[in-house]
């Protein structure tokens, strides 16, 4: 199938992109590598499929591009491009929480309505609910998509403003849509405002952890490879007009999480415990009845086992950012390079790029070999990202000038 993926270098679309290209999918990914977090960590999310000669990057913002090449021929759309994050979505930032959020959403409903779609997949959010499931004596309630939902922050509204823009498309235009609410995802690649990363970059860099409130809070923690599933499965199941919830089936308190990552990272972590933020929620607990009764899934992967992946993502990742700002910083020149092999690895790009210019006038003429199309469209990602992968060989080989004085 051919499927259009937005948000497709953010960490939940990155996934999904991987997924679908293993499936055997075609994808066309939109990012406009939006500036809430670093470029160079959605760059890596995407490296791994940038050569794929089935996927199909476009660098464009979803607000004012022009969708009839991204539509022409798909078949699904999965909408995962937003702002996300609950508690930056006050004050002058909600701008972008009503462009990215709700404008986005309008925009591509209207436009795919006439195409004939499979389906439309909404990324949804648990905090449509806000605090709904707290009963009076202060217990929790599991939240069901049956629930009254009242938003506890701006971000909570645009997600579910866009829910009901969802829904509208589909009872007026019989839009296939379905509105899937993620419960707070985790995994490799998480994005750097969500807790776990967070809390793994504090102990990576021995840092004391910032908690938020009196860490008593209950978050319904999901992994990222769960979500893909159900995603996955949402593409041919009989799921159109519905809200689903999509809950990780182990809830527990952030101060539970944090001990469970400290078991894991073998560190006893410092901890500051400051103000709860305005926006975040007391608990979410999904009830996952109707997930398993649409989509017969029971999510896979334990909060341990999870948050070991993530653990580990994150060494590599944070040295990698580490190696980076070394190279960035170029405080030293860096003796020792192999120039020829430079030279070599230029000159091999020079050829590829011409390659690709010929292989793309020939596609005037006859259908353009898909290897031809990607190398064409996406030499930027792919030769910024070989220069950086030799500039790093070249660092950890070649000892520094200052080093090799100080040694
Ligand atoms: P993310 O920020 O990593 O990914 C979103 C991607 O969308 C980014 O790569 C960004 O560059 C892109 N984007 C934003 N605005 C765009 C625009 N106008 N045009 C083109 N691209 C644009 O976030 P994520 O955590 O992967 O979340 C993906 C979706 O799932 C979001 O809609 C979010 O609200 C929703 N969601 C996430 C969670 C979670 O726990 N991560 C939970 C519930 C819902
Ligand atoms: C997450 C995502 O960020 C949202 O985009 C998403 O829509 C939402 O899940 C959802 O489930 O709908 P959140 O639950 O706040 O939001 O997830 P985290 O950012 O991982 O935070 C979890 C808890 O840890 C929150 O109570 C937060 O206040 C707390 N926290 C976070 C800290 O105590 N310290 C930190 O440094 C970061």
């Amino acid at each position: 199938m051919k499927i259009l993926v937005t948000g497709c270098a953010g960490f939940i679309g990155s996934h999904l992109t991987a997924r679908l290209l293993k499936e055997g999918h075609e994808v066309i990914g939109v990012d406009n590598f939006d500036i809430y977090y670093s470029r160079s960590q959605k760059e890596k999310n995407l490296m791994p499929m940038l050569l794929h000669p089935k996927f199909k990057l476009e660098e464009d913002n979803l607000a004012t591009m022009a969708f009839v090449k991204v539509l022409k021929g798909t078949e699904v759309v999965i909408h995962l491009a937003g702002q996300p994050g609950v508690r930056g979505s006050w004050g002058a930032s909600f701008n972008r929480y009503l462009t990215n959020n709700i404008q986005v959403t309008q925009r591509l409903l209207e436009e795919s309505k006439g195409n004939k779609l499979k389906r439309f997949i909404y990324a949804s959010s648990s905090s449509v609910y806000g605090d709904v499931g707290i009963a009076e004596g202060g217990e929790t309630q599991v939240l069901s998509e049956e629930m009254k939902v009242q938003p506890k922050s701006p971000y909570g509204v645009t997600k579910l403003a866009a829910e009901h823009l969802c829904q509208l498309y589909n009872v007026e235009y019989k839009m296939p849509t379905v509105c899937l609410r993620f419960f707070s995802v985790y995994g490799p690649g998480q994005r750097p405002d969500m807790a776990f990363h967070r809390f793994c970059q504090s102990i990576l860099r021995e840092a004391a952890l910032s908690i938020y409130g009196d860490g008593k809070q209950v978050r319904d923690f999901t992994y990222v490879d769960d979500v893909v599933d159900v995603i996955h499965a949402a593409i041919t199941a009989d799921v159109a007009g519905q809200v689903v919830n999509v809950g990780g089936g182990s809830p527990c308190t952030l101060l539970e999480a944090v001990t469970l990552l400290e078991e894991i990272s073998g560190t006893t972590c410092a901890k500051t415990f400051l103000d709860r933020q305005k926006g975040d929620v007391i608990s979410t607990r999904a009830d996952t009845t109707k997930l398993e009764k649409l989509f017969g899934f029971k999510p896979k992967v334990s909060l341990r086992e999870g948050l070991s992946r993530e653990w580990e993502w994150m060494k590599k990742f944070v040295q990698s950012e580490d190696d980076e700002t070394a190279i960035k910083a170029n405080v030293q020149p860096i003796i020792g390079v192999d120039h020829e092999a430079i030279a070599q690895v230029k000159a091999d790009e020079k050829e590829s790029k011409k390659v690709a210019k010929k292989a793309k006038s020939q596609a005037a003429k006859k259908e353009p070999s898909a290897d031809a199309s990607m190398a064409s469209a996406q030499p930027n990602l792919v030769a910024r990202h070989e220069a950086s992968q030799q500039a790093q060989a070249e660092l950890s080989a070649a000892p520094s000038e200052s080093t090799e004085s100080n040694g």
